[in-house]
């Protein structure tokens, strides 16, 4: 496992969209390890593979409050359900030292595939909700600036 470098906005990477995974062996499973490593250094709440400058549609999210309550590995997603609202301020790790609010949906029913290519579908909402909606945007080549209002630099 290793921490990879995390690309920064203004890379053009960051605008592509994704392809889709179709290998779900040895090479992915080492990807999702050095992801998982890069995020927990980073202290972040989800990590898209395009963030470490790999195009494939994948990302991870956190389960809870932090890494160590564990991380959805969601491979392939396809956001097929929203419901409600929310505002809420968000940040990237590509973004550094930013934050502004972004208006998400409050439920969200994704259907991904896992390490394996089995397909899993997740109903989430509140938090979750909105870390899966930022990191699917990531795919999409959107990053969460394009649609914040009040972006600004200071702590959180
Ligand atoms: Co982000």
């Amino acid at each position: 496992m290793a921490i990879r470098q995390i690309v920064k906005l203004g890379d053009e990477v960051l605008r592509k969209k994704s392809f889709a995974v179709t290998d779900f062996g040895e090479r992915t499973h080492e990807l999702l390890g050095d992801m998982y490593d890069t995020l927990k250094k980073a202290n972040g709440a989800g990590l898209a593979a395009v963030q470490v400058g790999v195009l494939r549609r994948i990302f991870l999210v956190i389960k809870g409050e932090s890494i160590e309550d564990g991380v959805y590995e969601m491979l392939n997603p396809e956001i097929i359900k929203e419901s409600g609202e929310q505002y809420g301020t968000e940040g990237c790790l590509s973004v550094p030292g930013k934050w502004g609010e972004v208006k998400r949906p409050y439920k969200v029913t994704v259907k991904y595939q896992d390490r394996y290519g089995k397909p899993k579908t997740l109903k989430a909402e509140g938090f979750l909700a909105k870390a899966i909606c930022h990191e699917y945007d990531h795919l999409n080549g959107v990053v969460y600036v394009d649609k914040a209002d009040n972006l600004r630099a200071e702590e959180k």
